[in-house]
């Protein structure tokens, strides 16, 4: 067969629910998902429950799951220290309507983590904290301009978005301000000449990136990069965000810019930070902080915002980082993560299929469909040693990415883009079990002439 039609017709039949209820969504939200990374062709799968490193779809199907909460559960779905913890927080109030211990002991899990944040400042998302990072900067230069990394994301807000790709696809900026669009510079990533001669100019406010390279590290940045723009931003007065809404607490347990051995001015959080629930945080330099303060007076960078510090993120925030700082839940998820790797290249070597994977600490990302380098006995691999920095890393193009997806959804497997989030439950079983079910996939794409 020379289509993906039998790939296609086994995902029809296994997701009849799903495929009823994203009808019913399409009536409701506009192109029938809530977030722009669940779009997904003919449909999504709808997802009933979800436990430790599996979840179940409407339909009954039970997947193995490495999209864990958009990166944001890294001890698995609802993990009993989080269960704990939440459930006896609802009992005792899910709004104080005013300041609480919890959110200091949150706070404090942030800082043992990580010394940067010298403050901290809660947000309700990742798109917040971003935003508040680039007015506080904005604030402490009196400088306009945000000069920020081609394909990096950065959240939705007008501040720091621009157009470009992520994993979940192309975004385009309509709707934003072009007024807006025209305070941010968007550099290449490797373009650090030209970041240089931008930053001479004195114009930016703040350099802003994902350290470890855009969407997660799908296409890595060398690890020289963010310490160049650590010396360069310091040269010219400008400031460094490093947005660790992904990488913070995954990449190393105090984040990219521990294992970088960078300090960057101001840090955006979210994800892990909240213990996987919604929430998020600026942390950073104390002066740059303290803008917030009301003893900053009229200069002061103003800061409401409902769900601040919202008590079940914060008991759940405190509760992940303290077991990350006391259990090192990362050496494991990150174990799992290089044996799923590992056995990703085994695999696509055994169906001759072209493409590789790689690990960055618990984050697995595929290219399929594309010859690429990888090591012959696909025991070991390493971006930098293989491809080198580079600003184009080709991606899965969309003719091979969604049939593979639907193929590995038929046999029970989710990820998240092209790429596997691996959390500390993931077992030594799941991770063989995930590479059986990525060879069967792997042999329906050679079937259907994809691959
Ligand atoms: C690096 C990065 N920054 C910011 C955000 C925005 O965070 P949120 O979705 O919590 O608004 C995301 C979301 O995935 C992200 O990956």
């Amino acid at each position: 067969m020379s289509s993906t039609t039998a790939i296609d017709q086994e995902f029809f039949t296994r997701h009849a629910e799903s495929a009823r209820r994203a009808e019913e969504a399409r009536t409701l939200f506009p192109g029938g998902v809530t977030h722009d990374a669940r779009h997904f062709e003919p449909f999504g799968i709808v997802v009933d429950r979800a436990v430790g490193p599996r979840k179940w779809d409407v339909d009954g199907n039970e997947y193995i799951d490495y999209v864990m909460g958009h990166g944001a559960l890294l001890f698995g779905h609802s993990h009993p220290y989080l269960v704990e913890a939440v459930t006896a927080q609802v009992e005792r109030g899910t709004h104080m309507g005013g300041s609480s211990e919890l959110e200091l002991r949150w706070a404090q899990a942030i800082q043992r983590l990580l010394p940067s944040a010298e403050k901290v400042r809660f947000t309700s998302s990742g798109t917040e904290a971003t935003m508040m990072a680039v007015r506080l900067a904005r604030a402490a230069t009196g400088r306009d301009r945000l000069l920020r990394l081609r394909n990096h994301f950065h959240g939705w807000n007008d501040s720091v978005f621009a157009a470009g790709r992520t994993s979940a696809g192309n975004i385009a900026a309509n709707g934003q301000p072009q007024a807006m669009q025209d305070l941010i510079a968007v550099y290449d990533q490797t373009d650090v000449a030209g970041i240089a001669k931008a930053l001479a100019t004195g114009e930016f406010a703040a350099v802003i990136l994902e350290p470890t390279g855009y969407s997660w590290g799908t296409c890595p940045l060398e690890p020289s990069v963010p310490r160049e723009l650590r010396a360069l931003t310091e040269q010219h007065g400008t400031l460094l965000i490093f947005d660790e809404v992904v990488t913070g607490f995954r990449a190393d347990a105090g984040g990219a810019q521990e294992r970088l051995e960078v300090r960057p001015d101001l840090t955006t959080l979210a994800k892990i930070a909240a213990g996987g629930l919604p929430g998020g945080a600026v942390v950073g330099r104390a002066d740059l902080l303290d803008q917030i303060s009301f003893d900053a007076g009229g200069g002061r960078v103003a800061h409401p915002g409902t769900f601040n510090a919202n008590p079940l993120s914060a008991v759940a925030g405190e509760r992940a980082l303290r077991a990350i700082a006391e259990e090192n839940p990362n050496a494991v998820a990150n174990e799992r993560a290089s044996q799923l790797s590992r056995g990703l290249n085994r695999a696509l070597i055994e169906a001759e299929a072209p493409g590789c994977a790689w690990a960055d600490a618990s984050m697995v990302h595929i290219i399929l469909g594309q010859d690429i380098d990888r090591p012959a006995d696909g025991e070991t691999w390493d971006w930098g040693q293989h491809g080198g920095p580079q600003s184009t890393l080709p991606v899965t193009p969309g003719t091979v990415a969604w049939p593979f997806r639907r193929a590995l959804l038929n046999h029970g497997v989710d990820l998240m883009g092209m790429g596997a989030l691996v959390s500390c439950v993931h077992t030594e079983a799941d991770i063989d079990a995930t590479i059986d079910r990525f060879a069967a996939a792997f042999s329906d794409l050679r079937r259907a002439e994809v691959l």
